[in-house]
């Protein structure tokens, strides 16, 4: 074991070259050996982390499928399993190798069950490391760059008996051409870009995903028309950082407010893209947003702390001030119906209780509708993990615990507001909490519970919202 393993290594995962970003079309082949594979098996996929991963993991079931695979949501009659991991804190590894535990004895018992590591963790060295020492017991492991080559990896683990690593650290190509076994049939994620180049310095992402690669207008165009043919309702345009989207072509100047138009233009009936940087958030873009009804009245915009030392330590390249400038811009532009939504790390290193005062003044200036809140958690490669951290662990969870008193009190406030008006909704599926109630969202990210009949699964319905919590409202068909 160990001498065709490809492992991942941070410092060629780094590197950033001018080269022209290629885009590779054929790259997507199923070797004969493996065209059956699947033939009467079963799989398993496990996904954690952020919607990107869960449109991989899209990916990755249609390439199973592909070669017969069936899936089941009961990994313990499983013939197959593949963990698509996350690896921005500390807990999202922790998920995973509680998981491998349980795995590791089902695999005991069923020696022919197949197991891989899929997603960022496995761009990861020391993860990579810990499999090869310690968990030698699995079958593959590959990465973020080379999902469209999983039968391939199949293949060889399956010639060699041996745990197959293969993961490419250094990628600078946009592969177009792999299927996605998709998971909703109304809403859809697109990828517009991949990997990032802002390396803020507590993330690990720059290092999992690798350099920015942008797709070209016309592939994600033909995408969105393909969808619209099929039905779907509503897209979501994904990248780590979209606002920069094209911003690494070199041959022309198409960036995010074309894409934006151009999508618009198709006329699918709603339009949502996440993540955006403030750095990259042009006037231009929000001119568009303001123009077209079916561009979602919804921006995600991470701000991560509301204090200027800590931005800087962040690497973010904004200040407290220019965030709540362009905050103020937006709202003003795309009214008070606008939904605006962040991120917040709490406890980055030097953090002083000054400085989380001044994020819990920005958050009451801002007034979010909701928020992602975290403590920060080192990353292993990152310029963050060598600064001197000493805030004990009892201080960050109490100043996250304050945070999300405040943001929960805005999240209440915000839905308060709505009661009584009617908004529009794409209802989804039936509601987890009530078997009664269908749940969808409304343009701007609202879960909304409601009364209805099955039959209005798939539409865009006008909703008289009813009563408001913190994270939902409840609301009746108001036709
Ligand atoms: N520790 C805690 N939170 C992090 N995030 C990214 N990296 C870290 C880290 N090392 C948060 C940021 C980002 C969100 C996806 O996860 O807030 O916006
Ligand atoms: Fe997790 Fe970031 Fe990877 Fe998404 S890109 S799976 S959030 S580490």
């Amino acid at each position: 074991m160990g001498d065709n393993m490809l492992k991942p290594n941070f410092k060629e995962a780094k590197k950033r070259t001018k080269e022209d970003i290629k885009v590779l079309r054929n790259e997507y082949k199923i070797p004969n050996d493996v065209k059956n594979l699947g033939f009467n098996k079963k799989y398993f996929i496990k996904t954690y982390g952020c919607q990107m991963n869960e449109h991989d993991s899209e990916m990755i079931s249609a390439i199973l499928e592909d070669m017969k695979y069936t899936r089941t949501d009961d990994y313990e009659n499983s013939d197959l399993i593949i963990l698509n991991t996350c690896a921005i804190r500390e807990n999202a590894h922790n998920k995973t190798f509680g998981m491998l535990g349980r795995i590791k004895h089902l695999k005991q018992k069923k020696p022919g069950l197949m197991v891989g590591l899929a997603g960022c963790m496995s761009q990861e060295e020391s993860v990579v490391e810990q499999i090869i020492s310690k968990y030698g017991w699995m079958d593959f492991v590959f990465g973020t760059h080379n999902i469209h080559k999983l039968p391939e990896i199949l293949k060889e683990h399956i010639t060699s008996k041996e745990l197959e690593v293969n993961v490419w650290s250094n990628e600078g190509n946009v592969i177009e051409g792999i299927p996605f076994k998709r998971d909703s049939k109304y809403k859809a994620w697109v990828n517009i870009m991949y990997g990032c180049d802002k390396f803020c310095t507590y993330c690990i992402v720059p290092f999992t995903r690798g350099k920015q690669r942008s797709r070209m207008p016309e592939d994600i165009i033909n995408e969105v028309r393909e969808l619209i043919k099929k039905g779907y309702m509503e897209v979501t345009l994904l990248g780590q950082n979209v606002n920069a989207y094209g911003k690494d072509f070199t041959n022309r100047t198409y960036r995010m407010e074309n894409l934006l138009e151009d999508v618009a233009k198709t006329g699918i009936k709603r339009i949502r893209f996440i993540t955006s940087h403030p750095w990259d958030f042009t006037d231009k873009m929000i001119d568009v947003i303001k123009r077209y009804d079916n561009i979602c009245n919804y921006i995600h915009l991470p701000v991560q702390s509301g204090s200027s030392t800590i931005l800087k330590l962040m690497g973010r390249r904004y200040t407290k001030e220019s965030y709540i400038e362009l905050y103020n811009k937006i709202r003003d532009k795309l009214g008070e119906n606008c939904s605006i939504t962040t991120d917040i790390i709490v406890g980055f290193p030097g953090e002083t209780k000054t400085d989380f005062e001044d994020t819990l003044k920005l958050v009451k200036k801002c007034k979010f509708d909701s928020a992602f809140t975290f403590i920060y958690s080192p990353r292993e490669g990152t310029p963050a993990a060598k600064m001197k951290d000493n805030i004990t662990k009892q201080e960050k969870e109490q100043r996250l615990y304050k945070l999300n008193e405040v943001i929960n009190k805005y999240s209440k406030e915000s839905n308060d507001k709505l009661v009584g008006k009617v908004i529009p909704v794409l209802l989804e599926n039936v509601s987890e909490k009530d078997s009664t109630m269908l749940a969808g969202y409304s343009d701007t990210m609202k879960l909304v519970n409601v009364k209805a009949d099955k039959k209005y699964i798939g539409q865009i319905v006008n909703v008289k919202i009813t009563d408001a919590k913190t994270w939902s409202l409840d609301g009746e068909i108001n036709e």
